[in-house]
């Protein structure tokens, strides 16, 4: 009888050990598929997996405001406030889209490639801009492509709204 009672008690300590593995590894398991999800949807964590495309529109807008970052950095510091807000030796960017808004998108990236040439054509944005700023010349960027403008922009914006 006593070595019944003593079986069973070992019994129930394994048991005990053996659901405190299982605990254990789900966490530990949790932990790790959790890192991984962060990594795949920027941001979204927890044991529900959700379709990972439906985070690749949120990736790439990511990708190009650091793709945008560094452009801006390279290109346009200089002259236009980190901070889009205050100005400099030119205006501040933030806002520039709405500001254009009216116009073909075209317009605003033909403006960033050669300002002056879209001030001849006598544009009516392009040329209120050059008399408030004293017809002082912003450097061209004819090799900027289409994205690049484009991740410029959406860094601007990010940093103007603080999402970054
Ligand atoms: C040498 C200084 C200089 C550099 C470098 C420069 N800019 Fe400018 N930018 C200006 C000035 C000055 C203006 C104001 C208009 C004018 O006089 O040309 C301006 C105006 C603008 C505007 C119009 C803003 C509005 O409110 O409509 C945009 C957009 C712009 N710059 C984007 C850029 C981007 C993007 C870069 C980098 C790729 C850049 N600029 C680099 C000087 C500069």
């Amino acid at each position: 009888m006593k070595t019944l009672a003593y079986l069973q008690m070992i019994q129930g300590l394994a048991y005990l050990v053996l659901a405190l593995a299982f605990v254990g590894l789900s966490f530990g398991l949790t932990q790790h598929l959790n890192l991984k999800e962060l990594e795949i949807s920027g941001g979204v964590c927890g044991v529900v997996f959700l379709p990972k495309n439906q985070f690749y529109g949120a990736d790439s807008l990511r990708l190009s405001i650091s793709l945008g970052k560094q452009l801006f950095k390279n290109n346009c510091a200089t002259c236009h406030h980190k901070n889009m807000k205050d100005n400099l030796t030119g205006p501040a960017l933030g806002g520039t889209q709405s500001r254009w808004a009216t116009f073909p998108k075209a317009d605003l990236y033909n403006w960033i490639r050669n300002s002056q040439a879209l001030i001849a054509t006598k544009h009516p944005r392009a040329v209120s801009l050059a008399a408030e700023w004293d017809y002082s010349v912003m450097t061209a960027f004819p090799n900027l492509t289409d994205e690049e403008l484009e991740s410029i922009l959406n860094y601007v914006e990010a940093i103007y709204e603080r999402r970054h």
